[in-house]
């Protein structure tokens, strides 16, 4: 062959510029990423998840959930805001104070359906000092930092998701089918993992008409003998297996299900500043003791 160096050289070129794009740079960019303190006082973050769920995530990637759930959230923007979330007796005050600032707020009758937004600010800082005047009439406001977009908007999480969130999942699964809801905070709306094992081995009984497959290979049926055990589950009418018997999640199910709980990325970080709302910092703050 004539041009053997020329073709060998244009395929090692070829070859060496995807390596470096799909490998070197994403390595380089990504590879020393440690925990982060997350804004506020919520620690350092992510946490390494429990044992029992990180064994969840082996079941978790073994059933091939990823095929129908993602756990990506994805935001158009960010949005900063001025909310009033308290008018006190001195109204009058509260009044002058925001026609000062030339808000539209300037009615009493405006005032009566809190919290309200009482103006979009372009950053955090360039609220602080209207929600600083406002709180210096004895009325209560704050800036409030959301996120917004269609994953936000159907709760599936206050922020987008970012490299952070993956720090402890080897490999991670962000997925990109969505037959069923993204799950990447799904341990916030679903605190309870009882519901999980119910759910998995019928989804029907928890949702109305759930299309999710039941996942019932994770159970075991077996029949009463003396008392019910104590780790048997507890259907709604109509779900339960037949009479006499009763349905003991596994270890696996067990796992999964402790796995599926500890699926919380809703640190507000640098990359993706949120004001939590005050139900999420307490999540965050009773949750510390599991990860030691
Ligand atoms: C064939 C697609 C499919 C597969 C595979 C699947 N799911 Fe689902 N899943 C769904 C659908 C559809 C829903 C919505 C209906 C419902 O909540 O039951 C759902 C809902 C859920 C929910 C409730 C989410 C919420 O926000 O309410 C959880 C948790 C869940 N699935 C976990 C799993 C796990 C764990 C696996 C793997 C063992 C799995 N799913 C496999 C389709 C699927």
């Amino acid at each position: 062959m004539k041009s053997g160096a020329l073709v060998f050289l244009a395929v090692f070129i070829a070859l060496s510029a995807s390596w470096a794009g799909f490998v070197l740079a994403p390595q380089i960019q990504l590879g020393r990423e440690l925990q982060t303190p997350a804004l506020g006082d919520a620690g350092l973050y992510p946490q390494a998840r429990p044992g029992m769920a990180a064994q969840g995530a082996v079941v978790y990637r073994a059933e091939g959930c990823v095929n129908c759930h993602s756990q990506q959230v994805s935001q158009e923007g960010v949005r900063s805001q001025v909310i009033l979330t308290e008018v006190s007796t001195n109204a009058a005050a509260l009044l002058q104070v925001l026609r000062a600032n030339g808000l539209p707020l300037a009615n009493l009758e405006t005032l009566t359906k809190l919290p309200i937004v009482v103006t979009n600010v372009p950053d955090a800082s360039s609220g602080e000092p209207i929600a600083k005047s406002i709180n210096a009439t004895d009325s209560k406001a704050h800036v409030e930092v959301s996120a917004f977009g269609p994953d936000i908007g159907r709760h599936w999480g206050q922020r987008r998701s970012v490299a952070q969130d993956y720090l402890f999942d080897h490999p991670a699964q962000p997925g990109s089918r969505r037959m069923g809801p993204d799950l990447s905070n799904v341990g916030l709306a679903r605190p309870d993992a009882k519901w999980h094992l119910l759910h998995l081995y019928a989804p029907a009984s928890q949702v109305n008409g759930s299309t999710m497959p039941p996942y019932r290979f994770l159970f075991e049926t077996r029949k009463i003998k003396g008392k019910p055990s104590a780790d048997a589950l507890k259907f709604p009418d109509g779900f339960g297996p037949d009479k006499d018997y009763e349905v003991v999640p596994t270890q696996r199910a067990l796992e999964l299900a402790a796995y599926l709980v500890s699926l919380k990325a809703d640190a507000p970080l640098f990359e993706a500043p949120v004001t939590p709302p005050p139900a999420l910092v307490t999540v965050v703050s009773t949750n510390a003791p599991v990860t030691q």
